[in-house]
């Protein structure tokens, strides 16, 4: 009934922006920034920025799901982004355990998919705790999926990935020829933390920085890009529909003519 009523209230809203509802992203991925300024503005300290980030992460999640955004993946700590001060990180990370406390709580309700992306084996063993319960919970579920980017670079996905492609071909070699084990775009994307997961369809970057800053190097191949002044913790439902309508905007040509 509760769907119901929130997928009638968003074709409104859809309708508003003339946007199709039947060429949706499947994927969106976002890289979160702006946290900092939007505080400083504020003449707060930058952690302030990161708690208003995290709530405008709830709402874009939860509108995500409730217009039907299969795969929602967010850039929310890089491998590069250890170079902040201690209290910087320990709050982001503070946030982050918070987040996923609650979301324990209502995954039963939810049934929404929660993945990390990353190296999380150098978190602290409370959070790494929190991720491998929201991981197992997640097993039960095959809906929207929602992707924690933590403590992830691209370059290091891609390394990664070549040594744990590297190995099993080498075991492979062993006991059968090396024609039987060509190295393909298909086998390769096995093995980067993305996996299974397809491209995202539009990448979204608020705070008026262009650039990647490390953030799905192989998998944007394609990907459309939408860029915005607005600071991450001032973006909301509207600005994602407005994104969304520049991409439904777009011709992906792939290459082609
Ligand atoms: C993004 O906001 C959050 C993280 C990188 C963890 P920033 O903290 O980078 O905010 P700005 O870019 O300094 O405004
Ligand atoms: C990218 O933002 C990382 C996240 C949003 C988690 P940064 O603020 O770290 O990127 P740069 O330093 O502006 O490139
Ligand atoms: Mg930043």
């Amino acid at each position: 009934m509760l769907n119901l009523f929130k997928k009638r209230k968003h074709k409104k809203e859809l309708s508003n922006l003339n946007l199709n509802p039947e060429y949706l992203p499947a994927h969106i991925a976002i890289i979160m920034d702006g946290n900092g300024r939007w505080a400083a503005r504020r003449a707060l300290p930058r952690t302030a920025g990161h708690a208003a980030g995290a709530e405008t992460f709830r709402r874009v999640a939860t509108y995500c799901k409730d217009i039907g955004i299969q795969y929602l993946t967010v850039y929310a700590f890089s491998t590069e982004n250890w170079k902040r001060s201690a209290d910087e990180i320990s709050t982001i990370m503070e946030l982050l355990e918070k987040y996923l406390y609650e979301s324990i709580e209502k995954m039963e309700r939810d049934r929404v998919k929660m993945k990390f992306l990353g190296d999380t084996s150098v978190l602290s063993p409370k959070l790494q705790a929190l991720i491998a319960e929201t991981e197992e919970i997640s097993k039960k579920f095959d809906g929207v999926q929602v992707n924690i980017c933590l403590n992830y670079g691209s370059r290091n996905e891609i390394l990664r990935a070549a040594e744990k492609y590297a190995q099993e071909r080498v075991s492979v070699l062993r006991c059968a020829d090396a024609d039987s084990y060509p190295l393909k775009e298909e086998n390769f994307s096995k093995y980067l933390y993305t996996a299974d997961i397809p491209d995202p369809d539009l990448i979204i970057r608020p705070s008026g920085e262009m650039r990647l800053s490390n953030f799905l190097l192989w998998q944007s191949a394609y990907s459309e890009f939408y860029f915005t002044e607005t600071l991450w913790p001032d973006f909301n439902e509207k600005e994602l529909d407005r994104a969304i309508a520049v991409y439904q905007s777009r011709d992906r040509r792939y290459g082609g003519a």
